[in-house]
């Protein structure tokens, strides 16, 4: 949610290194952009509305400055504006600053300043913030830090500049993720690693404070001075090998990979180290949001058949909203990309006062889940961009298959996965998107584990393509949404097992009955006539699931294209949710 940079570093192109920096953090968050510097001692921001590919269209002339802070924004409090774009600075101009999060008791602090005669000129809670430190007239801006830290409730990372320190930047961090990291003559901090091209960083936790130069930092947390270890840099560099314009679709394409990866990974059983410290457990919770919780239904099968238990799933939100009964006997397992989602990181603290065994299965390891959950294992799905999780999605679901077979003592294995996989006709899927596009909603139908990953594909498509596709159990549709089938209306069918066939018949009946058109999908002959049909390719029967959401991640991806939208980067959305 937002991302953010500083950097200092002599004989930098600063804007070449802003720039750069933005784009990699993009994916938090696109809707405006702006960096801030100090020039002839006084502080200046150049900003725009929108991508930061309009942001570096504006930044024609070189920045002549050693020290700088960047930001893209996803809009929280406050629209989508100039005045609100970051930096901010203070009324008085002494402090100018960059956040990431939410300060929830901004509106009473902006009164409270705004009775003592401060004026603002946008509505965020970031340039509360930068004019509560300049109030606060301590000489020493760690003190002034300090102060504010008591006033400001909620979660931020901040990086700050104050125009009579122009060697140092300031930091602070609460529930929202931060690192800095130096390199040759240079130290940047950011909201992601993926920015750092040193050998190493450093990572705040919540509640920490402090500042940077280009030779040393000093951090502090409310008991006083801190000390850090430095945590290896893992390289993150996208693999582009396809040269195509999109993340999202190389990211596809990676997912035989990843598969690979986990193999090799988890043949060394000592991943599972942590897990088995975890103890015995007589119930399992599998909590996420979005494409993560999706993936947690999928693998609650494979749980399920392991343990012998009857498994729950939650949306982290909804787990908040009405938390479950938990104890020291349950195991909640937390299933996220980032590892940093706001509402999956609440629902991890909820369950750790509990005393429930936690347990992280992440892509980051460093990040702020796989840290607070005691025990963790790795997705491996490496560096992941587009909006749309496809490749992280299928390897949460292999990891749980990994983690079922560790519980069931058999040694994992992806064999008949990795041999087995085929990406299909993306041809056929590209004619089949230019017909679909022409719809404002698609029904997409499935039963039992089929409907379960129908969920997955409608989340896809209408998050990329904005064309509303909702699943719906083939047994419900009698039930209600019938009502809505007329010639108009385009169904999609998955069914992935023989031993339906039968009930799918009906199904495909009752729609095209009604004039309804069927599309159906499936790594078998449709069982009658349909509208037209996708070919799955056929893996061991468990791993079915992984074979049709591919196909569906291409039909959401074409989608798009066809309707000439970006698919790394869709309406309103950001990858990073760190915000509840
Ligand atoms: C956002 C992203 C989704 C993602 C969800 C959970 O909504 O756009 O793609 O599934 O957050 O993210 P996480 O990092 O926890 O998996």
């Amino acid at each position: 949610m937002c991302g953010l940079i500083g950097i200092i570093g002599k004989g930098l192109d600063m804007r070449k290194e802003l720039i750069e920096g933005l784009e990699k953090l993009e994916y938090r968050g696109y809707d405006s952009a702006g960096i801030g510097y100090v020039e002839n001692g006084q502080p200046v921001t150049q900003k725009t509305v929108g991508q930061v590919a309009r942001l570096k269209e504006k930044l024609s002339s070189p920045i002549k400055a050693e020290m700088a802070i960047a930001h893209t924004r996803w809009a929280t409090n406050g629209g989508v504006s100039l005045e609100n774009c970051h930096p901010h600075i203070s009324e008085g101009k002494t402090w100018m600053i960059v956040h990431n999060g939410i300060i929830e008791n901004a509106d009473e602090l902006r009164a409270e300043l705004e009775e003592k005669g401060v004026h603002f000129y946008g509505q965020t809670d970031t340039e509360v913030v930068a004019n509560l430190l300049e109030r606060t007239k301590f000489v020493d801006p760690i003190d002034s830090i300090r102060e504010v830290l008591k006033k400001i409730k909620g979660s931020y990372a901040i990086v700050a500049i104050n125009k009579n320190y122009l060697d140092r930047l300031f930091i602070i961090k609460n529930k929202s993720p931060l690192y800095f990291s130096y390199d040759e003559g240079s130290v940047r901090v950011a909201s992601d690693t993926s920015v750092f091209s040193g050998k190493n960083f450093i990572s705040l936790n919540d509640g920490e404070f402090g500042e940077i130069n280009l030779n040393n930092f000093k951090l502090f947390n409310k008991n006083g001075k801190i000390n850090k270890k430095e945590t290896k840099l893992e390289k993150t560099e996208i693999n582009r090998k396809n040269n195509s314009n999109y993340y999202m679709i190389d990211e596809i394409h990676e997912t035989i990979d990843v598969f690979k990866r986990i193999n090799c990974e988890y043949k060394d059983l000592k991943i599972f180290n942590k897990f088995d410290k975890l103890g015995a457990f007589d119930e399992i919770k599998l909590i996420g949001c979005g494409t993560a919780y999706h993936s947690c239904l999928i693998g609650k099968k494979y749980l399920e058949e392991a343990a012998m238990k009857e498994i729950n799933c939650y949306i982290a939100s909804e787990f908040n909203a009405e938390p479950p009964k938990l104890n020291k006997n349950m195991l909640c397992i937390f299933v996220s990309q980032s590892g940093e989602t706001a509402d999956t990181l609440l629902a991890v603290e909820k369950a750790r006062a509990a005393g429930a065994k936690t347990l992280a299965i992440t892509n980051v390891p460093y990040s702020t889940i796989s840290k607070k959950c005691k025990a963790y294992l790795p997705i491996c799905a490496g560096r992941e961009v587009g909006v749309a999780s496809t490749k992280a999605y299928s390897a949460q679901v292999v990891i749980f298959y990994m983690l079922a077979c560790h519980i069931k003592g058999v040694a994992p294995s992806l064999k008949g996965l990795i041999s087995g996989f085929k990406f299909p006709d993306e041809e056929k899927i590209r004619e089949l998107a230019k017909k679909l596009i022409k719809k404002r909603e698609l029904f997409l139908i499935g039963r039992g584990e089929d409907y379960r990953n129908m969920l997955e594909a409608g989340l896809k498509i209408r998050e990329i393509s904005l064309v509303n596709a909702v699943a719906l159990p083939a047994g419900e549709l009698k039930h209600g949404t019938l009502a809505l089938i007329d010639e108009d209306a385009i169904a999609i069918v998955l069914q992935t097992s023989q031993k339906g066939m039968e009930k799918v018949k009906n199904t495909i009946n009752e729609i095209s009955s009604r004039g309804g058109k069927v599309v159906f999908v499936s790594q078998f002959d449709p069982p009658c006539e349909v509208y037209d049909s996708l070919k799955l390719c056929q893996v061991p029967q468990k791993f079915m699931p992984l074979s049709s959401v591919v196909t569906f991640q291409l039909l959401a991806f074409y989608m798009t294209l066809e309707k000439n939208l970006n698919p790394d980067k869709p309406r309103n959305l950001a990858k990073s949710v760190t915000v509840e």
